[in-house]
């Protein structure tokens, strides 16, 4: 009975915590969006002359949303408005390739069923979009298939893979939760840095595309680059973050700008609706690679407020960025006489850390369902057993730490940060063998866990023996039960 009472107790100082947290919630005030009023038309500039379609060979694009579940509702939409986006610059369904999980459009909780929006007063993005990679068929080993153009290593979905030749040019965007050297996939396990840049090496190798963008936003996802990503790959990238903070979610319900009063989960994320809204408002036959770099770092910094924002960092070749953007993304003709800078996006956006969005989703349900019914207990159970698994894996990092280093020390190595220019870990195979000892005694990190990679790096990086690190798992977790979050529901994240 008391320890019942004591778990009780407990979890309610959980709960307080949670909804202090929703109180804390970093954000910046925000002025009315008019994305949707007519453009201020300049006096028609002259095209530039056409480059020969031969010579420019074929767009590719890959887009991949990494998450699921309706609480992550803004990557999928996000990646939806990317497909619209390409399709209106001239792109063919056949030369872009959708990974989404697709559990959105016709969620229970989706308010306008078979719809899916990406900004408070969109349209509809969903309709159209192919599915190619839906569901379990969206992991991180289908991705470097269709990356290699390697149709046989392909499992299930449509089979669609870049077919691309010497002279074609690839746009890949990707949007979802990441950590220290991590992107997430829905589907066990995450994508890790060195096995992406790995694929990339093969794919510059087998020399079948001419040179690659490429736009990545997720918390930490400067690390997937940091430090590994060469410069003699004909790729550019930029990512939402640096190697050591979140990203952001907006258009979320209670913040500025707001959803629909109906939807209770973000519309989208900020750098990612960053580039697209930039794209759309300008002419891509004009605008460069590093015009748009500079001006969604701008607006992700959301007014130098690294407390609501993030640092825009870019990695790779860097004589790509005077290129002219529509190379990548194509030209749509409506754009021809917008001008290069109307300052209809200059406001400071509302947002919140991509960790905490699901919280925020669920605190939303748990406010709108009906008081004192059985959904209503539901939500709670969810809620509080959410914030207790944050809280056990955090608490348990701590432990192996002491456990490793000592309660002193501890702390100063898993969360030491390493000079920017150098790689996360030495050793990305200890990497995944650290994470899957972690997870056999203490559970599923998930998404959230995410950010213990660089613990995880830092313990493979001090040289402690394997055996040591498993030592420390078992008495860290000695007889929890990690119930939901148990490895065997949803596979291990390495
Ligand atoms: C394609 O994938 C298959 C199966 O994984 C593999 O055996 C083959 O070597 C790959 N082909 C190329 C060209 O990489
Ligand atoms: C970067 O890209 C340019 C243009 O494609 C190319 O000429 C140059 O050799 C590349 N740099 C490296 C280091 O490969
Ligand atoms: C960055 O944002 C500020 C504030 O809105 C604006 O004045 C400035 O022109 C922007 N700079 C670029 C390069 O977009
Ligand atoms: C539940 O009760 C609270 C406090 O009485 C009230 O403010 C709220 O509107 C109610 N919520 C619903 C969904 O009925």
């Amino acid at each position: 009975m008391a320890v019942r009472r004591f778990v009780y107790l407990m979890s309610a100082a959980l709960l307080l915590v949670a909804l202090l947290l929703f109180d804390g919630i970093e954000v910046g005030r925000a002025t009315r969006q008019d994305r949707w009023d007519p453009q201020i038309r300049m006096p028609t500039e002259k095209e530039e002359p056409e480059t020969a379609e031969k010579e420019l060979g074929t767009r590719w694009a890959v887009l991949v949303a990494g998450s699921s579940g309706y609480g992550n509702y803004r990557h999928q939409a996000d990646v939806c408005h990317a497909y619209q986006l390409l399709r209106k610059g001239g792109l063919k369904e056949e030369n872009i390739v959708v990974f989404m999980y697709d559990d959105i459009a016709s969620h229970p909780l989706n308010p306008r069923p078979g719809i899916i929006i990406n900004h408070p007063q969109g349209d509809d993005i969903y309709a159209g979009v192919p599915k190619d990679y839906t569901g379990e068929h969206v992991t991180a080993e289908n991705l470097y298939a269709v990356l290699l153009g390697n149709k046989s290593a392909v499992k299930g979905g449509s089979g669609k893979v870049l077919d691309s030749k010497p002279n074609d040019r690839i746009f890949l965007y990707y949007s979802d939760h990441g950590g220290p050297g991590v992107l997430g996939m829905p589907n066990m396990p995450f994508l890790y840095a060195m096995d992406f840049i790995n694929v990339l090496k093969k794919k510059h190798a087998a020399g079948t595309y001419k040179e690659m963008v490429m736009y990545i936003e997720a918390c930490e996802s400067g690390s997937v680059f940091e430090g590994v990503m060469p410069t003699d790959l004909n790729v550019y990238v930029t990512t939402a973050s640096n190697a050591q903070e979140s990203s952001w979610g907006t258009y979320c319900p209670g913040m500025k700008p707001p959803p629909p009063p109906e939807y209770i989960t973000c519309l989208g994320d900020l750098y990612s609706v960053a580039w697209m809204e930039d794209s759309e408002t300008h002419n891509l036959k004009k605008e460069t690679v590093e015009q748009q770099y500079q001006s969604v770092k701008n607006r992700t910094s959301n007014f130098n407020n690294y407390n609501a924002g993030s640092h825009v960092m870019e990695y790779g070749n860097m004589s790509i960025k005077p290129e002219k953007l529509y190379l990548y993304q194509g030209f749509d003709p409506a754009t021809s006489n917008f001008p290069p800078y109307n300052g209809k996006l200059d406001f400071p956006m509302e947002v919140v850390n991509q960790r905490d969005a699901e919280l925020v989703f669920l605190w939303q349900m748990y406010k709108r369902s009906e008081n004192g019914s059985e959904k209503k207990r539901e939500i709670l159970k969810q809620i509080t057993e959410t914030i207790s698994h944050r809280v056990h894996l955090d608490g348990s990092m701590a432990l192996i730490g002491a456990f490793l280093y000592g309660p002193q020390k501890s702390s100063s190595i898993l969360n030491s940060v390493r000079e920017p220019g150098m790689t996360l870990v030495d050793d990305w195979g200890c990497l995944k063998s650290t994470v899957r000892l972690f997870e056999k005694y203490c559970g599923s990190l998930t998404q959230y866990g995410m950010k213990h990679m660089r613990a995880f790096a830092n313990i493979c990086n001090s040289g402690v023996s394997k055996t040591s690190v498993e030592e420390a798992c078992m008495a860290a977790c000695d007889g929890h039960d990690s119930g939901q979050w148990h490895p065997s529901n949803r596979g291990y994240s390495a």
